[in-house]
């Protein structure tokens, strides 16, 4: 059989056939661009802690900031680029000479000049025409050259700005000096095919690298990013957990990991504290990581379905793309309706807790019965059940079996209970009234059961597993018989009656079976 499945021989013919850069850039903008995802705002300590964080990623530039913006934020840029990190440390700046001395006193080693180029822009919001604002350009990468940084120029909303114009405007920062383009496709209209063929055409143009900025607007920013790798761009900005403006930015560790694995392309990423950068970011954030989020998320190597964990614990290529440990994070078997016994015999010998093939499927069952009624099952929810189950007496040797309990209860009504047993054989339909649902179901098998007169109740226990409403009822009962011989029992049930019941019974056939 001929090796290689489709996705694998399209991505190498493609990759042979596209103009692909050895090495892709990773210019960070989660402390610029990132901030300005609504409600985000980084105090100088955070900012600093995130810098040292992405340089341990080693990401090639990191945009500190908007050095203008306010005295905190040019004095956190200034202590980022002392910090003596790795990365090159990046001020953005308008092109006016108040904006560029702000980035030039934060001794920054690069300057992200930007002016918006587009019609729409240059009319309603500068005021400009495109001479103008092509001659503010030339005027302000020439000024920062004079300073000696590194100059990085943005055609702000190039994505609808007239392709000549954009052309000639960055043809003329190049021959003032640039060193590289920025193309942004600042609120996010581009398609995958538009981005490769607008970076085809500026590199037909022009000899100093280029770099694209997508925004994510219709989901597009990785995928309109990585086309413009394929059209020969060599930077992607990117920001930690996607943040940015409106929809935010290319998520980093989507684009690393893409180019990684899908493109050969070795970013100088150390791919290992992806998961780590993207945590602190988001507790300094308080911007939640969605569980299904690519590459970071909590369910990014999580497998629940039976089907799924059977294949990956025989071999983790089965349904796993990438080894979790590359990017830093773990994998997980999760419990739920799709659980199959695999995956609850996987979790208990994790637990260290050993079980019969009969008790495996009754926890199983239980399991997805829970998942059933959409509970969330936690390890410890699974350790309740199967201490309950395990703990348990075998089925056969159970004299008492509970066929059916129901109870009625609230502010207007007296807590009924009526239950239907299996004595020794024979069927017993009882009823009784209590001060609560739990009272009441008691006293119902009190009431149908002579046998266990002597039998008291001496200790009532209940405990919740895990926080919620929806938490696991774990009721342990300690009851005494005529000799002061003591049985401990558990229930464990999403029902508080129905796993104290539970726990009565097994108690009960605990006495039955020490009676014969
Ligand atoms: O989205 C954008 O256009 C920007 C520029 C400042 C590059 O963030
Ligand atoms: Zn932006």
């Amino acid at each position: 059989m001929a090796g290689g499945g489709f996705a694998e021989k399209f991505a190498k013919e493609r990759r042979e056939k596209s103009k692909l850069p050895e090495r892709v850039l990773i210019f960070d903008t989660t402390l610029r661009d990132g901030e300005q995802t609504p409600g985000v705002s980084f105090t100088p300590a955070q900012k600093i802690r995130i810098a040292q964080q992405l340089d341990e990623l080693k990401v090639d530039t990191i945009e500190a900031g908007f050095p203008i913006v306010s005295k905190g934020e040019k004095e956190s840029v200034s202590e980022i680029a002392s910090e003596g990190l790795e990365a090159e440390i990046c001020g953005l700046s308008r092109c006016t000479d108040d904006d560029i001395k702000a980035a030039l006193d934060c001794d920054v080693d690069c300057i992200h000049l930007f002016i918006a180029t587009s019609d729409v822009h240059l009319k309603k919001k500068l005021n400009l025409t495109q001479e103008e604002a092509l001659e503010q350009a030339v005027t302000s990468v020439e000024k920062a050259k004079d300073h000696g940084v590194i100059v990085e120029f943005s055609a702000e909303d190039a994505t609808r700005t007239d392709l000549e114009y954009l052309k000639e405007i960055y043809q003329a920062v190049e021959e003032a000096g640039a060193d590289r383009i920025n193309v942004p496709d600042t609120i996010g209209v581009a398609t995958p095919p538009a981005m490769q063929e607008l970076v085809r055409e500026l590199d037909s143009v022009m000899n100093i690298p280029i770099s694209v900025h997508c925004h994510n607007d219709f989901g597009l920013a990785v995928s309109n990013s990585i086309s413009a790798v394929e059209a020969g761009a060599e930077q992607i900005h990117v920001a930690v957990n996607g943040l940015g403006e409106r929809a935010g930015n290319a998520s980093l560790e989507e684009v690393v990991m893409t180019l990684r694995s899908l493109y050969n392309i070795k970013p100088r990423t150390n791919t290992k504290a992806l998961v780590k950068t993207s945590s602190l970011v988001e507790r300094a954030t308080g911007i939640p990581v969605p569980p299904n989020k690519a590459i970071v998320g909590a369910n990014a190597f999580a497998h629940e379905a039976g089907i799924h964990v059977h294949g990956v614990l025989k071999s983790p290529g089965t349904y796993e793309v990438l080894s979790p440990e590359l990017v830093g994070h773990h994998r997980r078997i999760t419990l739920g309706k799709h659980t199959g016994t695999k995956s609850v015999k996987k979790h208990l010998d994790d637990l260290g807790v050993k079980g019969t093939e009969k008790q495996l499927e009754e926890i199983t069952n239980r399991i997805k019965g829970l998942g059933d009624k959409g509970k969330t099952v936690t390890d410890a929810d699974l350790r309740a059940v199967a201490e309950s189950v395990i703990g348990a007496m075998p089925e056969e040797e159970k004299a008492v079996e509970v066929k059916e309990a129901t109870v009625t209860t609230g502010s207007t009504v007296t807590p009924t209970a009526s239950i239907k047993l299996l004595v020794e054989g024979e069927e017993r339909i009882g009823s009784a009234t209590g001060v609560g649902p739990v009272d009441a179901a008691i006293k119902a098998l009190r009431a149908v059961m002579n046998e266990i007169s002597e039998l008291n109740l001496k200790e009532y226990h209940l405990d919740a597993i895990t926080g919620g409403s929806d938490a696991l009822a774990d009721v342990t009962v300690k009851l005494e018989d005529e000799d002061n011989n003591l049985y401990i029992a558990k229930g464990v049930r999403d029902d508080v009656v129905l796993a104290s019941v539970e726990a009565m019974v097994s108690g009960i056939n605990q006495y039955f079976a020490a009676k014969k």
